[in-house]
């Protein structure tokens, strides 16, 4: 039988095609978007990352999410970095959620409240694409919108703490390996999955509806 790494992977390889295919994405990475795009986006991640990270302090002794928990991940201290670089010190004053936004980041708090194996469903499909597909965003970026390379802008995928991401990568998929779950709360960890990357194609649509191509 597969892995749980390689099952998750394989299960939501349909949602991940689907979420990087997006009109959104394939706008913002084909250079077609502003600034001001990026910016909003950048706002969106910040409600996603608050939900992620303000329950990571009370679920660290949890068997099944708690090894998940690791400060080099965090990324919301980043996050404001880069707010504070887009939108000016006010940011906090005029940030907003999308609905799609607020329903992502709701599902979240209830996963960290109630379901552990659900949160680390959603600290997958963050946190591991993050590290991985993140670094083209990053690079697209900052060519596009003339970020200095690692720097203000982009910061949220810089993982300053996390000097080879490939080796941090394959710890990450041991540990997926490791959960302590059955079968059946496998399943439910990689249903979970699937909704994660919905909620994420959500907010793209959304985004794409508040930033449509003019030609
Ligand atoms: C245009 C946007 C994206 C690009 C170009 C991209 C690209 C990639 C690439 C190249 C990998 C493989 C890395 C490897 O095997 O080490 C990857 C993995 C991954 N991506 Fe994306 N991605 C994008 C968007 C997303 C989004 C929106 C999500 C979810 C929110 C996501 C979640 C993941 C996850 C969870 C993995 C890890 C798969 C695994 O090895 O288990 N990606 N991505």
């Amino acid at each position: 039988m597969d892995s749980f790494s390689t099952l998750i992977r394989t299960a939501s390889h349909e949602q991940h095609v689907e979420a990087e295919t997006s009109t959104f994405m394939s706008d913002l990475l084909g250079g077609r978007l502003g600034v001001d795009a990026y910016a909003r986006y950048t706002e969106q991640l910040w409600f996603v990352y608050e939900a992620l990270e303000t329950s990571a302090e009370r679920l660290a002794a949890d068997p099944v999410a708690g090894p998940f928990i690791r400060p080099e991940l965090m990324r919301l201290a980043s996050l404001e970095r880069d707010l504070e670089h887009l939108r000016g010190t006010g940011w906090r004053a005029s940030l907003s959620a999308l609905p799609a936004t607020r329903a992502y980041a709701d599902r979240v708090r209830e996963c960290a409240e109630r379901w552990p194996g659900g949160y680390v469903a959603h600290h997958y499909t963050r946190y591991l694409g993050d590290l991985s597909g993140g670094q083209i965003i990053r690079d697209k970026a900052e060519r596009t919108w003339g970020f200095a390379k690692k720097g203000d802008g982009v910061r949220f995928y810089v993982f300053e703490e996390i000097s080879n991401p490939a080796a941090f990568k394959r710890m990450y998929r041991e540990l997926l390996d490791a959960v302590p779950a059955d079968d059946l709360e496998k399943q439910r960890i990689v249903a979970e999955c699937k909704g994660a990357f919905a909620l994420n194609t959500g907010v793209f649509r959304a985004l794409g509806e508040e930033f449509p191509l003019s030609a």
